[in-house]
């Protein structure tokens, strides 16, 4: 039997009914064997993020992932079948266009892929419409605010966001906003701890930090980062619970010592 059989589905109820009981723990996953083995771990959500572009397909930045790259990705981590929720991100100027469009594409992800949620980011008065739209239709969203990466080119860079006073009340602005359009959870990612503190107080449902600090109500971090298999510098809020690039290139180097040296394959990978 596997793990996921003895365990109870997690859905959006679950994870809005953990706030103020449970720490949420979220992670990203892009293919079905690191979905499998991420589910059997306990992780209650898992996101396909757009982290897709740098950490698999190697792009500099999130801009190019389409619909298709994140499609197929949804898909196969949705073959893992997880116990966790699974919520997809929709990439760069999928929902930017119209309402219409961020329906469209939010129901592909339900349809095609098999996704229980998208994530959109920002929290302006347009995204919360989008958002409102969405949820509407049937699809759960989770909200994403502070650093926002598919606003790369007009933020000038990954910096943390809300560390002035006016900038943390728009922040705050944004929460209650995507509050009330009906997100089932909020990312909250590289904002200052107490910012993400009075937030996490302030609204009804569950924060999701990134680079935000212990108080939120769950943490998310890319998984690459998490088992030391970037190959790229990581930034101030990453823990590396493993090396697993290292044990990979040792493996990969004793593989390659022994196919050059005669050693493999013996008599016992024959036929
Ligand atoms: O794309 C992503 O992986 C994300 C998170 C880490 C929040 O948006």
């Amino acid at each position: 039997m596997s793990v996921n059989a003895s365990r109870k589905k997690i859905t959006t109820a679950t994870i809005r009914d953990m706030k103020g009981r449970e720490k949420i723990v979220s992670l990203t996953a892009y293919d079905y064997v690191t979905a499998r083995l991420v589910d059997e771990a306990g992780v209650h959500l898992i996101l396909v993020g757009d982290s897709l572009g740098m950490v698999v397909l190697g792009y500099e930045n999130t801009l190019p992932v389409t619909m298709a790259d994140m499609l197929h990705h949804t898909a196969a981590v949705a073959r893992a079948k997880p116990n966790g929720l699974l919520v997809a991100d929709m990439p760069f100027m999928s929902y930017h266009r119209s309402t219409e469009q961020a329906i469209r594409n939010a129901g592909r992800f339900v349809q095609e892929a098999g996704a229980e949620g998208v994530k959109l980011e920002g929290g302006s008065p347009r995204m919360a419409e989008r958002i409102a739209a969405i949820v509407e239709a049937g699809i759960p969203v989770l909200g994403h605010i502070g650093l926002t990466p598919q606003k790369i080119l007009d933020l000038g860079g990954y910096k943390v966001q809300g560390r002035t006073d006016e900038s943390a009340a728009r922040l705050m602005m944004e929460a209650k906003r995507l509050e009330d359009a009906g997100v089932f959870a909020l990312v909250l990612e590289c904002v200052p701890a107490e910012l993400a503190r009075s937030i996490t107080e302030s609204v009804r449902v569950p924060t999701i930090g990134i680079g935000a600090g212990p108080h939120c109500d769950g943490q998310i971090q890319v998984i690459n980062d998490l088992l030391g298999l970037a190959t790229w510098p990581t930034f101030k809020h990453v823990k590396r619970f493993a090396s697993v690039g290292d044990a990979m290139r040792t493996a990969v180097a004793a593989y390659r010592d022994e196919v050059q040296s005669g050693k493999f394959p013996t008599k016992e990978q024959s036929f």
